[in-house]
Formats: structure tokens, C-alpha cells, sequence
């Protein structure tokens, strides 16, 4: 089941089932899923959120949106990086209590918790300042168009994204030794970190079959964004896309 809907490069997703399936897996991993993060990262997700706040530039001080935010780490990294307000965004029940339990103190006028889909957002046009997304678009990836045609109207003119994914090494070596280590040691440390190999299965598939970075500026592009492009980390193995909508 989890492979039909693991590889991207198969066209006969069927959009809702796959949805379903994301969700639910999102929901069951929530409780176990930020230690695994640390794990498996070595703690550098940290330095690689910290980093999507600051090309944001000056937008990070205003209304930052964190899509698919889980657990919350980007939101909680742009809060204190002084943004004025953020948005957690995500459609898993049990990720936003566990974001909830992790911003727990912060007035309502600082955060807002909202469960929804990233196609279909409930923010008016042009509001956001910036938009910041941390290992979201292979599981969105079923309506990926629709979810950057959904950036863009929300993101005022001029306001700025950050979209932080994993990626592929484009060196072959790399690559080779990349993918041995998505198939043979993340599952033995998701075992560990969450007590199941399975999610990560999905992960190692969803990242091996997701769009090279240019590919993925391609589809920015299309969406309407501009000055788009990438920074890599880990050999390439994590990219950062950032982007800006224009200024009317
Ligand atoms: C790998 S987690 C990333 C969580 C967090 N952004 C981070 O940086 O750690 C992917 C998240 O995408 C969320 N998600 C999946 N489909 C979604 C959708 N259609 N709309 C909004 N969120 C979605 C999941 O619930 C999950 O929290």
C-alpha cells in the first residue's frame, strides 16, 4: 500500500486514498516524531530551520506561515527569530497538539493553530509575509500545483518563502551512498526513535523519486514566483528552495 503511494514518479495516484493515507501515518507518527527528527538529522534540522527564517529576510518579522508545520519547529524557529506573528498550518490533528503542547504560553495574537489542507488554505489573499514549509511537498505532492498556486495568492507582493526538503546528491557516488543510507539506516533508526520501520519506507521512496531541485525551481516558477533557487546541505542530500512573489 504505502509504496503505490510512495512513488512519485507513478501518475496513477488517486489524489483522496493517497491523502488518507498520509494523514493517518502523519497522525499515528506524531507522538514519536520529533525525536526521531533529531535522530536521524544528528540535531542539524535545527541549523536548517534557523537558516529558512533568515531568507525570509525582513519578511520574518511580520505574519510568517508555517504549511505542513507538524510539530511546529519552523514556527517555533521564526518566533524566535522575532517574527510578529505565525500561522501553524497542518492537516494532522495529533501533530498540531503536539505543536500546541510545544508553543504552549504564547498569546493568541502571537499564534494561531489552524487544521486544514494545503490546497484549499484559509487565509485571505495577499496577507502572509512569509512562508516557511519544512519536509512537506512529497507528501502534498498529489496536488503540488494547486499547493504553490495557494503560496502565491496568500503571500502579500514582495513577501518571501523558504521551502526546506530533502533531496538527492546529484554527484553519483554520492548519491549511490545516499540512497544505501535512506534504505539501510534510516529504518534501523526510525525503529529505534519511533518503535516502527514503516513510515520510512514511504520516506526513502518519496525522496528518491521527488523532483531534482531544478526541477522543483521549474514548478516555483510556473506557479509565479520569482528570483527562485536553491541551497544545499549534506552533499546535497537536503535543499532549501527560497523564493519571492513580486512586487505589484
Ligand atoms: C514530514 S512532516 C513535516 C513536519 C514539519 N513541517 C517539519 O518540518 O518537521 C509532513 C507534514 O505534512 C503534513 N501534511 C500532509 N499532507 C498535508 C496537507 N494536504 N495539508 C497540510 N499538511 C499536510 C503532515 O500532517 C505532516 O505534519
Amino acid at each position: 500500500m504505502s509504496n503505490k503511494f510512495a512513488n512519485l514518479d507513478s501518475a496513477s495516484h488517486d489524489i483522496e486514498k493517497r491523502q488518507a493515507y498520509v494523514t493517518e501515518m502523519f497522525d499515528a507518527l506524531a507522538p514519536r516524531y520529533d525525536r526521531f527528527n533529531r535522530w536521524v538529522s544528528f540535531k542539524q534540522d535545527e541549523a536548517w530551520r534557523r537558516q529558512a527564517i533568515h531568507l525570509l529576510g525582513n519578511r520574518a518579522s511580520g505574519l510568517v506561515l508555517d504549511l505542513a508545520a507538524g510539530t511546529g519547529d519552523l514556527a517555533n524557529a521564526a518566533i524566535l527569530a522575532g517574527a510578529e506573528q505565525v500561522h501553524v498550518f497542518d492537516i494532522s490533528h495529533e501533530m498540531l497538539k503536539i505543536a500546541k503542547k510545544k508553543l504552549i504560553g504564547l498569546d493568541e495574537s502571537v499564534v494561531g493553530f489552524e487544521q486544514g489542507s494545503a490546497n484549499n488554505l484559509p487565509f485571505r489573499d495577499q496577507s502572509i509575509d512569509g512562508i516557511v514549509s519544512g519536509f512537506a511537498m512529497r507528501n502534498v505532492f498529489h496536488f503540488l500545483d494547486d499547493v504553490l498556486a495557494e503560496l502565491h495568492r496568500v503571500l502579500k507582493p514582495g513577501g518571501k518563502f523558504a521551502i526546506l526538503e530533502l533531496s538527492r546528491p546529484q554527484n553519483k557516488i554520492l548519491n549511490f551512498g545516499f540512497k544505501l543510507h535512506m534504505q539501510m539506516v534510516m529504518p534501523v533508526i526510525g525503529r529505534l526513535a519511533t518503535g516502527s520501520a514503516s513510515p520510512f519506507g514511504y520516506l526513502c521512496k518519496t525522496t528518491m523519486t521527488f523532483l531534482t531541485p531544478q526541477a522543483f525551481c521549474e514548478r516555483l516558477q510556473k506557479a509565479g514566483f520569482i528570483e527562485v533557487g536553491w541551497q544545499s546541505f549534506l552533499f546535497g542530500g537536503i535543499a532549501i528552495h527560497h523564493g519571492k512573489k513580486a512586487c505589484e
